[in-house]
Formats: structure tokens, sequence, C-alpha cells
């Protein structure tokens, strides 16, 4: 997951507690985020790039995030991610409305806007 502070310094950290939840729409679980969190504070936009290991393709997603402590959508993904580990703290939930996606699969459509 990719994020920058109000200046433009870049930050990029692996995020495992995804999911895809309907077409335009990801929840990400802060466990852990420290950077990525005071980014998203300060500049709500992030990119996140997906590989998928059986067709080795891969995708550059882009999207506006809002943060969410408390509610439903917040409960929900907070049950199912401490179902997984009670470990995980589940401090917030990050919820992508996707704007962009783009192919970046390495040959002749690497690049292409796909959404
Ligand atoms: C494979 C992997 C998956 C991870 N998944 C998450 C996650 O879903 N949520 C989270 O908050 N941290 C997750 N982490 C931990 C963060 O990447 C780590 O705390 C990182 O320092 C966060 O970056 P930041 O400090 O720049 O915000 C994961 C780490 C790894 C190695």
């Amino acid at each position: 997951m990719a994020t920058a502070s109000k200046s433009g310094i870049p930050n990029v950290a692996p995020m495992a507690s995804i999911q895809l939840v309907s077409d335009d729409t990801i929840w990400i679980m802060d466990n852990y985020m420290v950077k990525t969190l005071e980014n998203l504070k300060e500049n709500p936009i992030t990119a996140l790039y997906f590989y998928d290991q059986d067709t080795k393709r891969c995708f550059q997603v882009k999207g506006a995030t809002e943060i969410k402590t408390s509610g439903p959508d917040y409960e929900k993904f907070r049950d199912q991610v401490r179902t997984k580990g009670h470990k995980y703290p589940a401090k917030s939930l990050i919820i992508v409305k996707i704007t962009d996606v783009f192919e970046c699969t390495a040959g002749k459509d690497a690049g292409k806007k796909v959404l």
C-alpha cells in the first residue's frame, strides 16, 4: 500500500488484511500502520499493487480513502480479522474507494487503464 505525505514523501508497506467488498470498494485493516496512517490523515489518496500468482497478472489500483474507528463496517471487519488471529489490534478500517485501475503485467498491455 503506497501513500504520500502532504509534502509528497512516498511510503509503501505490505498489507494482507485486505478485502474487496464491492466492485469499487476495498477494506484494509490498520493493525500496525504508522507512516501509512499519518500520511492518509493528511493526504487520503492511495495506490495499491496486486499480483495474482495463478494468472501472473498484476494491477495498480488508485483510490481515495476514509478512516473509520467505529460503526458497523469497522466492527464487521474487526471481528473478521480477529477470527484469523486474536493478536491483531484492528485499530481502524481504511475504506478505499477505487478511482482507477491499470494493468502492470509486463508486455503489450503494460500501463493500460483497465477501469
Ligand atoms: C505480509 C505482511 C502483511 C501485513 N499486513 C498488514 C495489514 O494488513 N495491516 C497492517 O496494519 N499492517 C500489516 N503489516 C505490517 C505493516 O506492513 C508494517 O507495520 C509497516 O511498518 C507499516 O508501514 P508504516 O509504518 O510505514 O505505516 C503486514 C506486514 C507484512 C510483512
